[in-house]
């Protein structure tokens, strides 16, 4: 079915809300992205984020033409992205269009560039390319700084809600009284054939 774009609606018959429900069975992390002009620092939510190439290392973010920031990348033409860790889901909010009333926002600077402090990893690139795609721009970003804190959990979107990353699921003990999996039913089964 050919897709055409007018006055930035789908003028096939693609049903929006249909669109955006199948998308939503697609699990990501939340980052937040971030830029800074003229000394005023910007943050937006964003899950439209991929790796997209190793050699050389670049990343693609996807932004709402609409979208402040699809203003300020232009202008920038740097900018960060933080990805958000379990309990950060606030901070996701207040950068989605939801700012929570007095909250305080910890920016930390790598390479020049504000991020967000607590989040689970940084990366930061200079815009290499940017393609205008039906009611989005795709930034394509040229990666300069990576960081990551292995040791904590991501926040998850998943169908509209966050998510958690459950450590029982992920890490499960072979004994748990609650457990009635395959795996800890097997190691119940050797555990006992050895007494
Ligand atoms: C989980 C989540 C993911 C989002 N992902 C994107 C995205 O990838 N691109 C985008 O343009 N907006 C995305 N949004 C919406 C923007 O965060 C929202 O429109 C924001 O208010 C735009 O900020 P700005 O106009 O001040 O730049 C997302 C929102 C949420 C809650």
């Amino acid at each position: 079915m050919a897709a055409s774009q007018e006055n930035g609606l789908a003028s096939n018959s693609i049903d929006p809300r249909l669109f955006r429900s199948v998308f939503g069975r697609f699990a990501s992390g939340v980052t937040v992205v971030t830029t800074e002009v003229e000394g005023n620092i910007h943050g937006m939510t964003a899950n439209a984020f991929i790796s997209v190439s190793l050699n050389p290392p670049l990343m693609l973010i996807s932004v709402d033409n609409r979208a402040n920031m699809n203003r300020l990348l232009p202008v920038s033409r740097r900018f960060g992205v933080s990805i958000l860790a379990e309990g950060q889901e606030e901070l996701s909010n207040h950068f989605a269009g939801r700012p929570v009333d007095g909250m305080e926002i910890s920016f930390i600077t790598k390479e020049g560039i504000p991020v967000i402090e607590g989040a689970l990893a940084y990366l930061v690139a200079s815009v290499q390319d940017m393609h205008l795609a039906g009611d989005h721009t795709l930034y394509i970003g040229a990666v300069d700084f990576l960081e990551s804190r292995e040791e904590e959990a991501p926040l998850l979107f998943y169908n509209g809600k966050y998510h958690r990353l459950s450590k029982k699921e992920t890490v499960p003990g072979p004994f748990n009284d609650d457990d009635y999996s395959m795996f800890s039913l097997r190691n119940f089964i050797i555990a006992r054939d050895k007494k």
